[in-house]
């Protein structure tokens, strides 16, 4: 096991900084997940954790040790790639048992390691076959063995599952979830998939353009979020924004937008008081929070018309336009027994409670309160 401490890490090329002053502690034993959009930097920080990349800045240290001068096989750390890259003309055990062997490990250890691996990952049945008379996710779980018999401090992946179908990629999500808590080590691993990233996690790491957004339990990344673009990334669709300017109509705070004008409910009027008069801002809510009108309680009426109608089976995703066809657009998720047409009126309730405020900069300054008690 192992803890891991990126200080400053920095990953500079000629022309382009693809990691930029990265701080990260994960903790001994933690399943850490670095979640973002392509080109953000999860795979430049992951290679430069196992030692496949040199930093241009900054410290990594495992446990107490400095390593980014050491070379990848001096760090116990493994890793599990997207692509799987197993040895075409050798069986499932000689596959798992290789980094053993290249170790010069006597034979019986590495027998003992790789039926041990094998049963954990059930691929013992397999043992004898080679790669090609395997299915996608048994390839993956033999590449996974062969990291587990290495017995290293640090498992590291990158997007292990992105190559298998959507039934089988939840199949093996669970199972390394179980992986992980059998093995008690330290997980980092790297995807763009965020339900992937909420399962899996002790904590996420959004990264977007060589920034850590937001570093946090799944619950927190999800509720308080740090910035409008944690927010929009997270959630099955992302949180929808209502972007205007802060204005006092009638002495009320109030945000204008180019659908409306939105008299701000007392939480985040209070919240709005904080910012400048005439300012940037946005309100946003999760598709999930909305529902049909009427609205009872405090918080915001909106009014539209739908734009498209999504089925999605336990639920359907509703498109709203609050300004005509180019205005902003909105998406509720609305329990499925209702029917809406595309291009009649539609009003949504948006309660007080499941609003949130940013300000200019994208920041979170209203929203995601702990629940009274
Ligand atoms: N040798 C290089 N020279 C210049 N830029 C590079 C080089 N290698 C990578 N980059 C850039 O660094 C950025 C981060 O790349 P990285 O592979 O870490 O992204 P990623 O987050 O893993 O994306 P994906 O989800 O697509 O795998 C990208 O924009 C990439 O184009
Ligand atoms: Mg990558």
């Amino acid at each position: 096991m192992a803890s891991v401490s990126l200080q400053g890490i920095e990953k500079s090329y000629t022309r382009f900084t693809a990691v930029r002053s990265l701080d990260l502690d994960i903790r001994d034993g933690e399943f850490v997940v670095l979640l973002g959009p392509s080109g953000c930097g999860k795979t430049t920080t992951l290679n430069m954790i196992a030692g496949l990349d040199t930093p241009t800045g900054g410290q990594i240290r495992l446990d107490d040790r400095r390593v980014d001068q050491v070379p990848p096989h001096r760090r116990n750390v493994a890793m599990v790639f997207q692509s799987i890259a197993l040895y075409p003309h050798m069986t499932v055990r000689e596959n798992i048992g290789f980094p053993l062997r290249m170790q010069k490990m006597p034979a019986a250890e590495v027998r003992t390691r790789v039926d041990r691996a094998a049963a954990l990952l059930r691929v013992e049945s397999m043992l004898d076959r080679k790669p090609y008379q395997l299915s996608g996710g048994q390839r993956q779980r033999v590449a996974i063995g062969r990291a587990v018999v290495r017995n290293p401090d640090l498992f590291l992946f990158d997007e292990p599952l992105s190559s298998l179908d959507a039934k089988l990629r939840t199949d093996m999500r669970v199972e390394l979830k179980r992986l992980h808590r059998s093995l008690n080590a330290t997980f980092i691993y790297v995807t763009h998939d965020q339900v992937e990233a909420m399962t899996l996690a002790d904590r996420i790491a959004v990264m977007s353009g060589g920034n850590l957004l937001q570093f946090a339990d799944p619950d927190t990344i999800y509720r308080r979020p740090a910035s409008m673009e944690v927010a929009d990334f997270i959630g099955n669709p992302g949180m929808n924004f209502l972007r205007g300017t802060l204005q006092a109509r009638d002495g009320a705070p109030a945000l204008h937008t180019a659908g409306g004008i939105y008299e701000l409910p007392p939480a985040l009027a209070a919240a709005a008081r904080a910012l400048p008069a005439g300012s940037q801002a946005a309100i946003g809510i999760r598709p999930e929070a909305m529902a049909p009108a009427p609205l009872s309680g405090d918080g915001l009426l909106l009014q539209g018309q739908v734009w498209a109608v999504e089925p999605v089976g336990p639920d359907q995703f509703i498109d709203v336009v609050t300004a005509g066809e180019d205005g902003p657009r909105l998406r509720a998720r609305l329990p499925p027994e209702r029917r809406y047409e595309v291009g009649a009126p539609i009003a949504l309730a948006l309660p007080a409670a499941h609003l949130y405020l940013f300000d200019a900069a994208g920041l979170r300054v209203h929203g995601g309160q702990e629940p009274r008690t």
